[in-house]
């Protein structure tokens, strides 16, 4: 209890003292006091600490709860999400003096695993400015804030007009990208369209990875462990000049305890199976990418100017339909959805 307890206090006498470990290892409480705001509690060498209540109240059941988000538990969906998808104006994110806006937006991100900004000016400017707000944009080999048109010259398929099944981005990161965002700034249709053709393609693609993967767990209980525990070697290639793996083998699923903590599903990003374990690997890897493609678990929408994406890519994975035409886009990974103050707004 002693040292417990010694860590976040205010130690009366000499300067705080560096180290609990210094404490001698038979020292317990002699007596207690209490304030309004404190627990005061005077030790067996003399020196006393003050515990505020609520940092105390933390330390039960329940307590934390607010620092790590779980007073907001997540809420899993489908493709039922369509009739009310998560958006906030983002007029009310970049101008609200009490960041209501942000706290709603990160909020929507930890519940949901996404959100859309509705309203966002059509520019790179402005939406560079919005995924500032919400963060620091994580530079990678992509570079950091971005705004492209189809182009093969950087080897990758996101840069080409090609339908993308349901991936999640930069697996072969030690820590891949927590936030990722999409804004569609214009598509135009190819030069030789007629003025009738509406059909450009490009339908937007969100499942969520963490029902895909509970649906898996209740389905086939024995595939779900052989995707948690069997451990992949990522990697990133195919641009001239850069290759990049995480600095360990990493599962398709990880929990923290029994919880749901990250999602890494990238076929083209995937390395080399153990000879011994691919045959199990293939068999609940097909189950789980079923349960992705189920019509049921896909929230189709098309992207517009105007309305950002942002989700959890850790959670979340995206994909896109073929398209025709040219298409600018314009977006930014972040660091990481957990971290940084604006993430602690959404709990007001
Ligand atoms: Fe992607």
């Amino acid at each position: 209890m002693g040292s417990q307890l010694t860590a976040p206090s205010r130690t009366s006498g000499s300067a705080i003292t560096a180290s609990a470990l210094n404490l001698p290892e038979d020292i317990h409480p002699v007596n207690f006091s209490e304030t309004q705001q404190h627990l005061e509690v005077q030790w067996s060498d003399s020196h006393k600490s003050q515990h505020p209540w609520s940092w105390l109240e933390s330390c039960f059941d329940g307590g934390n709860v607010e620092q790590f988000g779980q007073d907001h538990p997540r809420s899993l969906w489908n493709s039922s999400i369509e009739n009310s998808p998560p958006e906030v104006p983002f007029d009310a994110v970049m101008i609200e003096p009490n960041e209501q806006g942000m706290a709603n937006l990160t909020r929507n991100i930890r519940v949901h695993g996404f959100s859309f900004v509705i309203g966002t000016p059509p520019t790179p400017e402005a939406t560079e400015a919005l995924l500032e707000k919400i963060g620091p944009i994580r530079t990678t080999h992509y570079g950091g804030f971005y705004d492209f048109i189809p182009d093969l010259a950087l080897a990758d398929t996101a840069y080409t007009n090609l339908a993308l099944p349901a991936h999640t981005d930069t697996t072969y990161f030690t820590e891949p990208s927590g936030l990722q965002a999409f804004h569609l700034l214009s598509h135009s249709a190819p030069p030789n369209a007629k003025p009738t053709d509406e059909a450009l393609g490009g339908q937007s693609l969100l499942v969520d990875g963490f029902n895909a993967a509970t649906i898996l767990k209740k389905e086939f209980p024995d595939a779900f462990e052989v995707l948690r525990t069997t451990r992949i070697p990522w990697h990133a290639s195919g641009n001239k000049g850069i290759a990049i793996v995480p600095d360990q083998t990493y599962p398709v699923i990880e929990q923290d305890g029994d919880e749901l903590a990250k999602v890494r599903w990238n076929n083209d990003d995937r390395g080399i199976l153990d000879l011994f374990e691919a045959d199990k690997w293939y068999s609940a890897a097909r189950k789980w990418n079923a349960i992705l493609r189920r019509r049921t678990n896909e929230y189709w929408f098309q992207l517009t100017p105007g309305r950002v994406v942002i989700f959890d890519n850790w959670r979340v994975l995206h994909g896109r339909a073929a398209f025709e035409g040219i298409r600018r886009i314009c977006g930014a990974y972040s660091r990481s959805h957990s971290e940084g103050p604006k993430q602690r707004l959404s709990r007001r």
